[in-house]
C-alpha cells in the first residue's frame, strides 16, 4: 500500500539511501499550513493553570511564540511574544491588576490585547484604546489552560465532551511525571498515529518490554499480548479503534476513541479475571482519560492529559504512573530506553518528523489510513472556508464520545474463525451502546 520504495533486492541499501520528502500538508503546524490552519480550528490546551504565577510564562504553540499571564484580577491572557512597540519580549514584563506591562518602554496591554496605555507617548497618542498587540481567547479547565489560535469568527464552543460534563467524576491532570508538561522530540502526526495503531499495543506494550500497563489491583495486563480482531469506525467526534480479544470464557473489547483531530480518549482496563455482577455477563469500563497531543512546532509536541475518576474511588490508579507511563517519559537512561522502549522511543525513533513515504502500511494499518484520509478531507474543509469535523459551535448539552470498554462472557465458538467473527460482533456491539447512550 502506497509505499514508493518496495525494495525487493538483497543487500540493496544503496538502492534506498537517498529519502523522500516529508508530507508537508500533514505535518506542518505553523501559521498558513493547511495542517496548522486545521489545528487552530480547536481549544488547545497550552499550559497548566498552576504554572500561572506571578510572573508571566513563554508558551510556544503552533510554531508561535507567546506569552501567557494570570493578571493580579484574575484573567488568563496570551499575547503575542514581541511587544508591538519595538518587540522587547513580554516574559520580561510586569503583570498588573488588568494586563502586562512591558520591561522596555511600559506599553500597558490588557488580555484582550487592547493597548491600556502607552506612557512614553502624548495622552492623546493615535495608539492608545486603538492599537491591539495580538492576542488569543483563553479559557481554564481541570487545571488546564486552553486557547483557540484560529480566525475569531470561526471561534468553537469549548469541546465540554460527555465524559468531562459527568458531576460524578472527580478531574484532575493526568501528567504521570508530576505535573510537569511532558514534551518530545516528534512531530505531532506520529504521536497521533498511535491511536489508531492498536496493533502496537501487544507488541511494544507487552511482549517486547513486558507489559506496561496494569490493572486497578497494580496487576500487569499480560493478556495485553493475545492478539486480537482489531476494527475502526467513523464517530461524530473522531474515530473509534477496538480491540476484542478472547481471554479464555470471556472476551474483552478494548476501545479508544480519536477525538478530532489530536486528542485520545482512553478507557479503565479492567480486572483479570474479571468479576461479573449478579445474574449479568458483563462489565462495562467507562473512559478516564482525555490526552491532547499539542504541536509546540513541526519537531516538538507536548502531551496534556485530564484523568477522571468517581469521587469515591482510590485515586492511587489514576495517579500513580504505570510502567507504559513512564516509558512515555525521556527522563530514563539509554540503557532502560533500549530495555524497555515505550511509545516515547518507539515515536522517537521514527525521526523528528516520520517520512509516510517510506512506510510500508499493512493489515493492522487501516485505521491509520483512514485517520490521515480524515485529516486531508478536513484540510480540505478549511480549505473551502467549512467547519472542519468536532468542532462545535452550538450544543444543547456535553458533547458525546463513543468510548467504552466492556468484558463479556461468552463461550468460545466451535472454530477460531467463528469465534474471531463472533469478536467483531462484540465489539460492533460496544460501540453501538455508545451511539445508543449518544441518543444516535
Ligand atoms: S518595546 Fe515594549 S514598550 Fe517599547
Ligand atoms: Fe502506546
Amino acid at each position: 500500500m502506497g509505499a514508493q520504495h518496495f525494495l525487493t533486492e538483497t543487500y540493496g541499501g544503496y538502492r534506498i539511501a537517498k529519502q523522500p520528502a516529508i508530507d508537508e500538508d500533514l505535518t506542518r503546524v505553523g501559521p498558513r499550513t493547511p495542517a496548522g490552519e486545521l489545528l487552530r480550528r480547536y481549544w488547545q490546551p497550552i499550559l497548566h493553570s498552576a504554572d500561572l504565577k506571578d510572573l508571566p510564562v513563554p508558551v510556544r504553540i503552533l510554531g508561535e511564540d507567546l506569552v501567557a499571564f494570570r493578571t493580579l484580577g484574575g484573567e488568563v491572557g496570551l499575547l503575542e511574544r514581541h511587544c508591538s512597540h519595538r518587540g522587547a519580549s513580554l516574559e520580561y514584563g510586569k503583570i498588573t491588576e488588568n494586563g502586562i506591562r512591558c520591561c522596555y518602554h511600559a506599553w500597558h496591554f490588557a488580555p484582550d490585547g487592547r493597548l491600556i496605555e502607552a506612557p512614553t507617548e502624548p495622552a492623546q497618542n493615535l495608539y492608545a484604546g486603538k492599537l491591539c498587540q495580538g492576542a488569543y481567547p483563553t479559557r481554564e479547565f481541570a487545571g488546564l489552560v486552553f486557547a483557540y489560535l484560529g480566525p475569531p469568527e470561526r471561534k468553537p464552543i469549548f469541546p465540554l465532551y460527555d465524559s468531562l460534563a459527568r458531576k460524578d467524576f472527580h478531574f484532575g491532570l493526568g501528567e504521570p511525571d508530576g505535573n510537569k508538561i511532558n514534551i518530545q522530540p516528534t512531530n505531532w502526526l506520529q504521536m497521533m498515529d498511535n491511536t489508531p495503531d492498536q496493533a502496537h499495543e501487544a507488541f511494544l506494550h507487552c511482549m517486547h518490554s513486558g507489559p506496561q500497563f496494569l490493572d486497578q489491583n497494580g496487576r500487569p495486563i499480560t493478556e495485553l499480548a493475545i492478539i486480537g480482531e482489531l476494527d475502526w469506525w467513523e464517530t461524530p467526534a473522531g474515530l473509534a479503534c477496538h480491540e476484542a480479544r478472547r481471554v479464555g470464557p470471556d472476551v474483552w473489547v478494548r476501545s479508544m476513541e480519536l477525538l478530532f483531530p489530536n486528542s485520545v480518549q482512553v478507557c479503565r482496563p479492567p480486572v483479570f479475571p474479571p468479576i461479573y455482577p449478579p445474574e449479568k455477563n458483563r462489565i462495562e469500563y467507562p473512559p478516564f482519560l482525555i490526552r491532547w497531543k499539542v504541536p509546540i512546532d513541526d519537531t516538538h509536541t507536548a502531551n496534556y492529559s485530564i484523568i477522571f475518576y468517581f469521587h469515591d474511588e482510590p485515586a492511587d490508579y489514576f495517579t500513580k504512573p504505570t510502567p507504559a507511563a513512564k516509558a512515555l517519559y525521556s527522563n530514563r537512561t539509554y540503557e532502560e530506553m533500549q530495555r524497555s522502549p515505550g511509545d516515547f522511543e518507539a515515536q522517537i525513533g521514527q525521526g523528528p518528523i516520520a517520512i509516510q513515504a517510506r512506510e510500508h502500511l499493512g493489515r493492522t494499518d487501516r485505521g491509520l489510513a483512514m485517520m490521515r484520509k480524515m485529516l486531508r478531507d478536513n484540510i480540505e474543509a478549511v480549505r473551502r472556508g467549512d467547519d472542519p469535523k468536532n468542532v462545535v459551535r452550538t450544543a444543547n448539552g456535553p458533547i458525546p464520545t463513543y468510548s467504552r470498554e466492556m468484558m463479556i462472557r461468552v463461550p468460545m465458538a466451535n472454530d477460531p474463525e467463528t469465534d474471531k467473527s463472533l469478536l467483531r460482533q462484540l465489539s460492533k456491539q460496544t460501540l453501538d451502546l455508545s451511539f445508543a447512550a449518544a441518543g444516535r
